[in-house]
Formats: C-alpha cells, structure tokens, sequence
C-alpha cells in the first residue's frame, strides 16, 4: 500500500518508536504510583519526554508540559479551562471539530466566540483579528496549519496580536508540531496543544499541553494522582494538575523515541522532503483536466497536504477507487472542519485528501499522481 493518509496518522512510525512501545510493555510500573525500580523507570521516561517536548517548543519549564491523550483532550483542557463566561474568544473557520466543539458549547454557557472567516479559497486575513476585538475578548485559539488544505497560520503576528492587547494565545499545533517550527517565547504563544502521533512520530493516545509559566488552567478531569491523597482538591502544581488518572507511559516511551529520532535526523530535513513530495504531487495534478486543488499553494512553506476533487466525483468513491485499485491510501470527507469546507463550497461532498511524511517516496508521489491522471481519464 501506499500510504498518503498522514495527516490523520503517520505510519509507518520510525522502528526505534516501535521497539521504545513494545519494551515499555515490558518493563514499566506506574509513574508516580510507588518508589520501586518499574514504576521509576516509567517516571524517568515520563520525565525525559517532559523535557525533550519543551525543549521543541522552546518552553523552559518541563514541569509545565501535561500529557493527555491526543490533543481534541489538551485543546478541551485548553479552552474549557481558561474562558468563563462573560469572555469572548476569537478563532477562525479554519478551525478543527477539536476547537469548535468546545468552542460551540462554551457558546451555549455564555462565552461569546467570533470566527475570522475564511474566503472562498480558504484563505483568512489576519487584518481581521482587530476588527473582531471586543473588551472582554480574553484569547484567540487557533490553528497552525489547516488539516484540510495545508496552509498555515503566521502564529508569530497572532503571537503579536494577542501580546499587543493582552490575551491568551492557544495554538491548536495538531498538523505541525514536530516538523514546523513553533517557539513559545518568540511567537508569543502561552499554550501550545499537541498531538503525538502526527507530525511527531509517536503512538496514537499521546498528546498533550505546553502552558506558559503563569498561566492558570482549571483542570477538566481531577481524580488521582499518586500526591497529596488526602486533599480534597486536585494538586494545584502542573503537570500532575492537569493529569488526573494513570498516564498512558507505554504510548510516552514511544513519543520519547519519536523526538529523539527527530533529533536525530532533523526536523528541517524531515519537513523539507515531505514538502518537496508534497510539491511534486501538486505539479503533476495540478493541470489535469477537471481536477480542482484547495488551498494556497503560492507559498513554499506549507504543510505536506495536497487536497482535491476530481469533477463531480464523490470523494469517497475516489478515495475507494484509489484504495482497490491502485492500493493507495487517502482521506476523504469534511475532515472534520466543516466551516472551511463551507467556505470552499465543499459542504455537501467534502474532497479528497493527500498528506505525506518522512517514509514516503517520490517513486509512491509519482504512482499517486499517475492515479489520478487515470481517474481523470476513465472516471472512478
Ligand atoms: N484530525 C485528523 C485528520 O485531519 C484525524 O484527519
């Protein structure tokens, strides 16, 4: 199979990442939850992937990373445990289910939300941030890059906005964490939400948040956490405040492999060759006849998503015909962002989407492009 489905989950995952999973089953006890050497063993992994993911993020407080386990959770965390009601909070249509959903219900207790919309192409004005700026607006969440079309989001002027008019900046880094780079400080961001089995390499069921010292978030689940048993509160220090339950420490020895083979082999060449076959694909699709492309793709720096419909044609019958006849793996639908697939007049089919990572080839690029060449041609 050849698999450009990566946006939803990279796979394969590097072999140490796969090994780092298995040996973890093996050996660990519970972090946190007894002093003997299994259990310490876990808390050291645990404590070693603390901080080599604020070190990515260029956060200097470890203890400041709270694992959950994907980042819909770290973004419900995020959203629910920072706005009251009475705030206003501005996002945008480019925004994930993951975003909106809580946003959606916050709405119904009394936050007001307004979305910087999108246009026809996808492509939002962050001239607008200001027009939408109320007194009582308290944050802006949003996006890194759109799952849907690829095209980012300037973090470093929203990072300026909300810094600028004192409001909170929670990044929804779902599609980029691990291959773009994302700095807490400089890009002004005080919350960056993650997932680790996208970009980052690591087993589906980690994720997590990245919290500016200083910043304050009510915890969403309390319950155990192995300190301070006989309180009836929920510790009040991060992480364990935000950590209620056994973390899943297998699935974090995974992570903690992943960033090191990020490390290892480079976050800039792991982005530059997605990219480069990302590009690839778009150059050969691009003016196939009947093939209509989303997204912006006059920038070079992008996430490795190319998405696109083929006339008429129902994504989901593409997306078979691309899997039992040429074997090769994509996503179709409304990847759950229904606001920007309205905004692009795909509401009612959704499109077909390529997303590629580090494993991938321009040999599979080529044999993609070729398919839908022949789609184009004979029809699904
Ligand atoms: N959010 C993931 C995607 O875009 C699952 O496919």
């Amino acid at each position: 199979m050849i698999y450009l489905d990566n946006a939803a989950t990279t796979c394969p995952k590097p072999p140490e990442v796969v090994s780092a999973v298995a040996a973890a089953m093996a050996t660990f006890g519970n972090s946190g939850r007894g002093a003997h050497a299994k259990a310490l063993t876990a808390a050291r992994t645990i404590y070693e992937t603390r901080v080599a993911v604020a070190k990515l993020f260029g956060c200097p407080r470890p203890d400041h990373v709270a694992f959950t386990p994907n980042s819909t959770m770290a973004l419900n965390i995020a959203i629910s445990g920072l706005l009251r009601p009475g705030d206003h909070v501005i996002s945008t249509d480019l925004e994930h289910n993951s975003v909106l959903r809580p946003l959606y219900r916050l709405q119904a207790e009394g936050v007001a939300a307004d979305m910087l919309p999108a246009d026809h192409r996808g492509q939002i004005d962050l001239g607008d941030l200001e027009r939408l700026l109320r007194p009582e607006t308290r944050a802006v969440v949003c996006t890194h890059a759109s799952n849907v079309t690829g095209d980012l989001v300037d973090i470093r002027r929203v990072g300026s906005f909300c810094r600028a008019h004192g409001l909170l900046f929670v990044l929804d880094a779902s599609q980029t964490a691990g291959t773009f780079p994302i700095q807490m400080e400089q890009d002004q961001v005080d919350v960056v939400c993650f997932t680790g089995h996208k970009s980052l390499l690591g087993p589906q069921g980690t994720g997590g948040l990245c919290i500016r010292e200083g910043i304050e978030i009510r915890p969403l689940a309390v319950g155990g956490t192995g300190v301070q048993s006989f309180s009836e509160r929920q510790p009040a220090a991060y992480p364990t405040r935000l950590e209620a339950g056994t973390l899943n420490s297998h699935g974090l020895a995974g992570l903690h492999a992943a960033l090191a083979f990020l490390d290892r082999v480079g976050t800039q060449t792991i982005r530059a060759h997605e990219t480069a076959l990302a590009r690839r694909f778009y150059e050969a699709v691009r003016q196939l006849p009947g093939v209509t492309i989303y997204g912006d793709f006059s920038t070079e720096v992008r996430a490795p998503i190319v998405t696109l419909n083929i006339r008429e044609e129902d994504p989901a019958v593409v997306a078979d015909a691309l899997s039992e006849r040429f074997g090769i793996a994509v996503r179709p639908g409304a990847h759950c962002a229904p606001r920007l697939h309205r905004c692009l007049g795909t509401q009612e089919r959704g499109a077909v989407r390529f997303s590629w990572s580090w494993a991938n080839t321009e040999m599979e690029t080529d044999a993609a492009a070729e398919a839908v060449r022949i789609l184009t041609e004979e029809g699904c």
